[in-house]
């Protein structure tokens, strides 16, 4: 399963909204370094967290085990799994964020925004 994936401080840095449709289209245009913006592929025994540590990227976790939020990421485009939560409320889950650390790509393509931990309606749950 193919990945692009985008650093939430990307955002934070140049005002861009997950909400933007072109979101990515305006990350391809702004040389972002290889670890905030690119590609990484996810095999079918891997996590996505576990597929981008194993590429070499520092993508956020603690618990690994689906309690505390600090691995979230926000899905652009694609569907993620999401076995073990006990931490995302229904309404972030329906809005788009999943969990990286437990979450493994149930769609041939994945656009995701990781490390929104910062994000303001995440900060509550981070432990
Ligand atoms: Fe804690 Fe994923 S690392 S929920």
């Amino acid at each position: 399963v193919r990945v692009e994936f985008l650093d939430y401080d990307a955002l934070a840095d140049y005002g861009w909204s997950l909400d933007d449709d072109d979101l990515f289209r305006k990350a391809s245009h702004a040389h972002l370094g290889a670890s905030e913006h690119g590609r990484l592929l996810v095999r079918p025994d891997e996590s996505l967290l576990e597929a981008a540590e194993n590429r070499g990227f520092g993508w956020p976790f603690s618990c690994r085990g689906g309690a505390c939020a600090n691995c979230a990421v926000y899905l652009v485009e694609g569907e993620l799994s999401q076995p073990a939560n006990h931490v995302m409320p229904d309404d972030l889950t329906e809005r788009g964020f999943r969990l990286s650390c437990n979450g493994y790509p149930v769609s041939d393509e994945l656009k995701v925004v990781f490390n929104v931990k910062h994000l303001a309606e995440l900060d509550d749950l981070i432990l």
